[in-house]
């Protein structure tokens, strides 16, 4: 990709932003807070807006530091929390907005140049209708079959009565909408076989080196929910494994995530939730993104690249794109991740 292309891609998914997901037009009022950004990060808010501005939308640019929440989304039709790890003002704004102010929030993480321009091709009604979708099939489902050329080959038996989760960038009023959009998930204990994650990696905790697992994948036995056995080719990988495994409960299999953002094209380098909204199936061990009877402090999301999905027989996703799926509103099943949901 050049570089016309890339700043193209750049201008092309803050638009996305401003217009689709924060929901903005002419004369309305964005406000911007940069929170914890890395210089990229910067680079990329500022074309939010720069695309914010020719859509004629009126934009106040903030730091953080010293400013008032309460002010700020009284003051505004919109707020964008552009961060890259932390997720301030939490109190302040679902207090607020319990109290009816009528304001959209978006909290965005891992904000960078890449997930602007990759993470936000789908605009949010197009996300939200899969979401439903995709959620409404698996839910669905007795048995989900997953399996890959690298050795993926893992049997998935959802609860009858299981909670799930959607991230498609939709703000309900109620708490702020989660970018990069794109994932359902749910918790299940039924979860065996094989997973080859030779795609990326996503942690709450860090990880040396770049997220993509394209050389050294993870491979990982779980009989009943439990890692029994890990491997990885790299030493240092290795070691961040076994150290992770001493952590009670990271062993569990705490999240079943069917990543939707079919814009994606490849794995970035970054530590970032845009990984694992790639097209197919994640698996976070470790912390549960579910309410369940335990708990751990840690998660870590192993990302395939590849993967055929097959759903009470039918198949359902294959080639990154998923099809066959059952039809469904998608004001049935909006339910967005929580704001630190990982
Ligand atoms: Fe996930």
């Amino acid at each position: 990709m050049n570089r016309h292309d890339r700043s193209a891609g750049l201008a092309a998914g803050a638009a996305a932003l401003v217009s689709s997901y924060a929901g903005v037009g002419a004369a309305d009022h964005l406000t911007i807070v940069r929170s914890d950004l890395t210089a990229d990060g910067h680079v990329a808010v500022d074309a939010i807006r720069t695309a914010a501005r020719r859509l004629g939308v009126r934009v106040t640019d903030v730091v953080q530091a010293g400013t008032d929440p309460r002010r700020v989304l009284a003051d505004s039709d919109a707020v964008l929390i552009a961060a890259d790890n932390e997720s301030p003002w939490r109190g302040p704004i679902v207090s607020a907005l319990a109290d009816g102010v009528r304001c959209r929030v978006l909290r965005m993480f891992g904000t960078s140049t890449a997930l602007v321009a990759n993470g936000l091709r789908m605009d949010q009604t197009t996300m939200a209708r899969l979401n439903a979708n995709v959620l409404e099939t698996m839910r669905s489902s007795s048995v989900i079959n997953v399996t890959s050329s690298s050795g993926t080959d893992l049997t998935i038996r959802p609860l009858a009565n299981g909670t799930w989760a959607s991230s498609c960038g939709h703000f309900d009023g109620r708490r702020p909408a989660v970018l990069p959009p794109g994932e359902v998930n749910t918790y299940t204990p039924h979860v065996d076989g094989v997973l080859v994650a030779d795609g990326a990696v996503n942690t709450s905790f860090g990880f040396p080196g770049s997220a993509v697992l394209d050389e050294r994948p993870i491979h990982v036995t779980i009989a009943n929910g439990v890692v029994v056995d890990a491997a990885c080719s790299d030493r240092i990988v290795s070691m961040v494994l076994r150290d992770f495994f001493e952590v009670p409960n990271a062993d569990r299999v705490g999240e079943v995530g069917f990543g939707t953002n079919i814009g994606l094209r490849a794995f970035i380098p970054k530590l970032c939730h845009l990984n694992e909204r790639w097209p197919g199936i994640h698996l976070g061990l470790g912390s549960p993104t579910q309410l369940v009877d335990w708990s751990c402090p840690l998660h870590l999301d192993l990302i395939p690249a590849d993967v055929q999905i097959v759903a009470d027989g039918q198949p359902v996703f294959s080639n990154g794109r998923y099809h066959g799926l059952r039809d469904c509103d998608p004001e049935e099943s909006r339910i967005d991740l929580h704001v630190d949901a990982v």
